[in-house]
């Protein structure tokens, strides 16, 4: 961890601000105010009983790709009830529509920067072909637009977009502009038979879960500091201290770290363990029974929670350990509901034969890959299309670096130094891995989907912005 110190500041200040009170992830301190006392305004209203007020999660609108268009652009919303937030966001909504297809279907989207500097959409987890990847340098300037057409053809999965442009990605993403991208596949549910009996409709919800700092007046703080943003209050799904009734039956919950740079440690107040059926890839071979989640920008996870237990006004919190944050609160109807956890097999994962060659990365400081800044026009290595190969990812200091790389999925193999060990929600396939302080980690990576130009880089977004990042092509 290596929040700034302002913000651990803020941090501890919060604490004592709210007094008896558990959830302090729901206070908003007014950073730019000198005297740094809160404005009683934008706080929010406490119950009787002492218990925060909570207001019901956004589940964000579902849309297919096919003749979508996705305006980038400024706007408002309500995020603290009762005070107008300015953002940036995708067609009017925080976070942006949740896309949907099925594998094999068409894609078909026009990409509008209605901001005042470049942008450019990337589908992070989607493996497309390299003009429709949203790589930096297909920015286009304000006003302008990117066309996308391709046919989805990949295993279902959540995965994500988010504006790519070389040195303004984390100022876009952080005011706001990112939404889930859902593949279905007839293995997974949307499709007649659901075979593996997944909870789908109101039983299944993305979770897209990040932190900001919301100031006095409701606008969203933010600096380019290159050890990264650290916000003061989570959102789920852009709602701020969410509830959401749950039946008597097991949720699926599609969850995406949409942070800037803080990883999040989930788990569930009552010490009930997840059951987790997926990752940044899709499903796992099998489910995996874990009581807690490490989640770094970017990654995703899948879980089922079962709440057929959960009587009438009980309550179950996700939270964030590590920052100690109440995320989202799961409120007991106590009507019946559907759903089972699954046993035995939920997909097949053929693992990566033996590599051909191998290449190391060092992430180094925060803006530098191999020693090297990025440079959007040098192309730094090629790997032959079709070939195993094994990625060693190393770093000694300045973490976290979620690694991240395009046009691939790659299967995790060892984690030595820092933590040690490799985890359940790093089997099978992965985009985005964690590497902390004076860890190495090797993947296995064949690239088969298509050939030509991609980056991989560091999901820290100021680390990205600043230059961890590398071209190479798909040869
Ligand atoms: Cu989610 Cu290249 O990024
Ligand atoms: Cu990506
Ligand atoms: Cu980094």
């Amino acid at each position: 961890m290596s929040a700034p110190t302002w913000n651990r500041r803020e941090f501890v200040r919060n604490l004592a601000l709210a007094g008896s009170a558990v959830t302090i992830g729901g206070v908003i301190v007014s950073c730019d105010d000198p005297t740094g006392a809160p404005h009683g305004a934008a706080l929010p209203k406490r119950g009787g009983n002492g218990a925060a007020t909570r207001y019901p999660l956004r589940v964000p609108p579902v849309v297919s790709p096919d003749g979508l268009t996705l305006t980038a652009a400024p706007g408002t919303v309500e995020i603290v009830p009762g005070v107008q937030t300015s953002a940036w966001m995708y067609n009017g909504q925080l976070p942006g529509p949740t896309i949907q297809t099925t594998s094999g279907g068409p894609f078909a989207i026009r990409n509008v920067d209605g901001l005042s500097q470049p942008s450019i959409t990337h589908w992070h987890g989607l493996l497309t072909d390299p003009d429709n990847d949203g790589h930096p340098h297909q920015a286009v300037q304000p006003g302008q637009h990117y066309d996308y057409a391709l046919v989805v053809n990949q295993r279902a999965g959540l995965h994500w977009y988010h504006p790519h442009p070389h040195g303004h990605t984390g100022e876009q993403v952080y005011r706001g502009l990112a939404g889930a991208f859902i593949v279905r596949d007839s293995v997974d549910t949307g499709l007649p038979g659901n075979p593996l009996g997944l909870p789908v409709g109101a039983y299944e919800l993305p979770l897209i879960i990040r932190d900001v700092s919301i100031d006095s007046r409701g606008g969203f703080q933010f600096s380019k500091k290159s050890s990264g943003f650290w916000g003061n209050t989570p959102l789920v799904n852009g709602t701020y201290m969410p509830y959401l009734n749950v039946n008597r039956g097991v949720y699926r919950f599609r969850m995406l770290n949409g942070c800037n740079a803080r990883v999040l440690r989930l788990a569930l107040s009552n010490g009930q363990a997840f059951t987790l059926i997926g990752n940044d890839g899709g499903l796992l071979d099998t489910s995996a029974t874990v009581a807690e989640l490490t989640a770094s920008p970017g990654e995703r996870f899948d879980v089922l929670v079962d709440c057929r237990a959960l009587a009438s006004g009980a309550t179950v919190m996700l939270r964030d350990l590590d920052a100690g944050w109440d995320l989202l609160e799961l409120r007991g109807t106590g009507v019946a509901g559907a759903g089972t956890l699954p046993s035995g097999s939920l997909s097949s994962i053929p693992a990566l034969g033996s590599p051909v060659r191998q290449r190391a990365f060092t992430f180094d400081g925060m803006t530098r890959i191999n020693g090297k800044v990025y440079d959007m026009n040098a192309i730094e290595f090629s790997v032959p299309f079709g070939d195993v190969e094994r990625w060693r990812f190393i770093t000694n200091g300045n973490g976290p670096h979620p690694v991240h790389v395009h046009g691939v999925h790659f299967q995790v193999q060892s984690r030595s130094g820092g933590r040690g060990t490799t985890y359940a929600w790093e089997r099978g396939w992965k985009d985005t891995v964690l590497v902390n302080d004076g860890e190495t980690v090797d993947v296995l990576i064949r690239f088969t989907a298509h050939r030509g130009l991609y980056v991989m880089h560091c999901h820290q977004l100021a680390h990205e912005d600043a230059g961890m990042m590398a071209n190479f092509t798909v040869v």
